[in-house]
């Protein structure tokens, strides 16, 4: 690449760039956090930290969740690269696209793109389902666990015995719970967990694709990828193919 052809093409918005480093450190705090649940007893957390835990979790989980719907509104008001028309692999011709891609990646020969290149669209598509997957799952397990909005007060009133308030029931204290309730609120909480903890494992091998697919952008196409993300521009020395 010759320094001298490169030229700098506005791609990514504002609001993008915010969105992508929001959910990047949540996510980051989102799975440290998730994991030391899910390995709460082998690390000898207490029932009060677990709470603790837990609480965390879901404040981490709010500005995930409102950082997450607020970039699929800006997906069909933001800037030409930030809409659904350019990150869903819905459009015509989308499957020669793509072969010709993969096949000119492998040779070492492709014509870099502004936006999502054709692989990047699966992959930035799949990332949008399994994040609200876990958006959702989420929101309602925190529902049935430690009673936390949006769902919170409808199960503790769920599980409330007759003639107990739901706002007096306490997460890990079984004071004015009606057995039978806590058991069919349980049952119906159970497929929501299992959700969340395979999609969680779903989730982070996306992410090693997704880091690798970037190495290996930038070192095919070059483009200045991760600095984009800071800057919203790219370096390209050839006109991208999605430059119209
Ligand atoms: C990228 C996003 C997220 C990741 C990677 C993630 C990851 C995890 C993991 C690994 C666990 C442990 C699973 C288990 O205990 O079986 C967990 C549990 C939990 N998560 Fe998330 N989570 C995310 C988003 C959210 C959101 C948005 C909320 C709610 C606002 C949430 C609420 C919870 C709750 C309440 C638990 C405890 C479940 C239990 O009692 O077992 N999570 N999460």
């Amino acid at each position: 690449m010759t320094q001298t052809n490169l030229r700098a093409y506005a791609v990514w918005d504002g609001p993008t760039r915010w969105f992508h480093w929001i959910n990047f450190v949540c996510v980051v705090a989102l799975v440290v956090l998730g994991t030391a649940i899910l390995y709460s007893k082998e690390l000898g957390v207490t029932d009060d930290g677990k709470i603790l835990l837990k609480t965390t979790h879901v404040w981490f989980g709010y500005v995930f969740a409102v950082n997450l719907a607020w970039r699929i509104a800006w997906a069909f008001i933001g800037n030409r690269q930030a809409r659904w028309s350019a990150l869903l692999p819905f459009k015509q011709g989308f499957a020669r696209e793509l072969i010709a891609y993969m096949r000119g990646f492998v040779r070492g020969d492709v014509r870099p793109y502004l936006g999502h290149n054709p692989l990047a669209r699966l992959s930035v598509s799949l990332f949008f389902v399994l994040l609200i997957v876990q958006a959702v799952t989420g929101l309602v397990i925190a529902g049935t666990d430690i009673f936390y909005p949006p769902f919170g007060y409808w199960f503790a009133n769920w599980v409330a015995a007759p003639g107990v308030d739901p706002s007096s029931i306490v997460p890990y204290d079984k004071t004015g719970i009606d057995a039978t309730s806590w058991e069919a609120m349980r049952a119906f909480r159970s497929p929501f967990v299992t959700v969340h903890y395979w999609n969680f494992y779903v989730l982070l091998a996306l992410i090693v694709i997704h880091i690798a697919g970037v190495i290996a952008t930038e070192l095919r196409e070059g483009g200045g990828l991760v600095s984009a993300m800071f800057t919203g521009r790219k370096m390209l020395d050839q006109k991208p193919v999605d430059d119209v």
